[in-house]
């Protein structure tokens, strides 16, 4: 069996033949983080974005099939413009690196979210990678960009009613699977595991449909401070659970 055993000695043992197919991350706490240092709360989502590549690549190298991050939430835009932007060219410098090193990597990247109201240019590079992905098949990284559950039910429900309107579908026939399907995550299997570090214990309308057997991991850790073996004691945790789906 192949194990792996982090740097630091307190780090459990994962074994990586029993690797959840899917983690979900919640990346919270960059604002805490610098406002601790007395740094600008975009210096806090600067050192995320250090974190996510850091992590993205971890998770590859793992072999985890499929990572989906909660970059930028439906609700996020009630905070200040110039956060809202910061977080934005954060984003913009990631995919523009992200196309340069997708080819090497094989990663395959893809948005959930309504990418409609964002600028121009970062709209295009979402399309470009998404593009570019359709020719690999290695882990897929899902980044949530103005993302939020309950949107994402709205949509997927306002979406089956025109199909049925429109004599594509019929509600008789509606089956949880199918309704998935109408979901930004068609195709891609449930979160197994969802980490949420910076201490809150709740979801923040993260994955509301998907995450309804996920395994939930809390820790204090601060996001931009989140490390490999943090990621490995979500994932020695998740391997000590034992999953019922209801059952005995
Ligand atoms: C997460 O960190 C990043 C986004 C929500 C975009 P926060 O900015 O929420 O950090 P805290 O929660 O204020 O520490
Ligand atoms: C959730 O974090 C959204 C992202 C990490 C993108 P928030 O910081 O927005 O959530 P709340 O406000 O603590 O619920
Ligand atoms: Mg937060």
């Amino acid at each position: 069996m192949a194990f792996f055993r982090g740097r630091r000695a307190e780090v459990p043992k994962v074994d990586l033949e029993h690797l959840p197919r899917h983690v979900a991350i919640i990346m919270d706490g960059n604002g805490r983080w610098a406002k601790r240092r007395g740094l600008p709360r975009r210096a806090g989502h600067a050192a995320g974005a250090e974190t996510f590549r850091t992590i993205a690549t971890f998770a590859k190298e793992l072999g985890l099939e499929y990572l989906t991050v909660y970059a930028f939430s439906t609700e996020n835009w009630k905070r200040p413009k110039d956060e809202v932007d910061a977080i934005m060219r954060l984003l913009e410098k990631y995919l523009h690196e992200a196309i340069e090193t997708m080819a090497r990597d094989k990663v395959k990247m893809a948005f959930f979210g309504d990418l409609s109201p964002l600028a121009a240019n970062l709209r295009a590079l979402c399309r470009e990678t998404e593009e570019i992905s359709k020719g690999y098949d290695g882990c897929q990284v899902n980044i949530c960009l103005n993302y939020g559950g309950r949107d994402e039910l709205v949509r997927a429900a306002k979406a089956f009613a025109l199909d049925c309107v429109e004599g594509r579908a019929d509600p008789c026939h509606l089956t949880e699977d199918a309704f998935g399907g109408y979901l930004y995550s068609a195709g891609v299997p449930d979160p197994d595991l969802v980490i949420r570090p910076s201490g809150e214990i709740r979801t923040s309308n993260f994955l509301v449909w998907q995450s309804a057997y996920a395994e939930f991991y809390f820790t204090d850790v601060l996001w931009p401070d989140f490390s490999k073996e943090d990621l490995l004691r979500a994932l020695a945790a998740y391997q000590n659970r034992s999953r019922r789906y209801g059952g005995v």
